[in-house]
């Protein structure tokens, strides 16, 4: 393996809580009378909360106050919580645990890189919260995918330049963003068919034949 280092997007990457960030923007746009479906649902992969309330209000027939908005992503956040509570390790697929094991056996460090504020939630529940050797997410920084601060933040935490490591995404912003940073990719979903993503894959368990 040519990188010391692999930086996870969680999201869509580790687990699978894209079905509950929709279900829970969808009781949020519901509520309030805003049409909201899976599309664009897509265009929230890998962005910040207040930035993908921002796209589902697009739809929206007034605008909104900053104070409603806070309101509205508090409440979005509370539905999208009590969904995350009911996770517990099983959601922690096979694949990913025994690919996460082959890596670190192969001498890399492991990183998270994730725009959620939930993150260190969610990997409590997957029974990962001392598992990564660093977390990147929502709460230590300013700007979200497709800026690269993200990711730059967790090599620096890893002590390592973006050239040695490799970020593994599911979203189109976050190929972005690592491109931005000067990382090579990874990409599963619609983030493998993606032209600036570096291995397309198939599954997570491809990480292991990279470089
Ligand atoms: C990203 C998700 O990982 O985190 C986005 O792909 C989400 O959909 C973002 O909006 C922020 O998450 P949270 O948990 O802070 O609301
Ligand atoms: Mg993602």
């Amino acid at each position: 393996m040519k990188f010391k280092g692999i930086i996870f997007d969680l999201d869509g990457v580790i687990c699978f809580t894209d079905k509950y960030h929709y279900q829970a923007w969808k009781q949020m746009a519901d509520k309030e009378g805003i049409y909201f479906d899976e599309i664009i649902n897509n265009r929230l992969r890998g962005v910040s909360r207040m930035a993908s309330l921002e796209i589902i209000l697009e739809r929206a027939d007034k605008a909104y106050t900053e104070e409603e908005k806070e309101q509205m992503a508090y409440e979005k956040n509370e539905t999208y919580k009590k969904l995350l509570y009911n996770m517990t390790t099983q959601d922690l697929s096979q694949e990913v645990k025994d690919t996460l094991n082959a890596l670190r056996a192969k001498g890399c460090k492991l990183a998270i890189g994730s725009s959620s504020r939930n993150t260190k939630l969610i990997l409590g529940q997957l029974g990962l919260a001392d598992y990564f050797d660093a977390i990147s997410d929502g709460t230590n920084i300013t700007r979200s995918k497709p800026d690269p601060e993200v990711f730059l933040k967790a090599a620096d935490f890893l002590g390592l330049q973006p050239e040695d490591c490799l970020v593994v995404e599911d979203a189109v912003a976050g190929i972005d963003a690592a491109c931005a940073g000067g990382f090579e990719s990874a990409g599963l979903g619609e983030a493998a068919e993606y032209e600036k993503c570096t291995y397309p894959m198939r599954s997570f368990g491809d990480l292991v034949n990279i470089g």
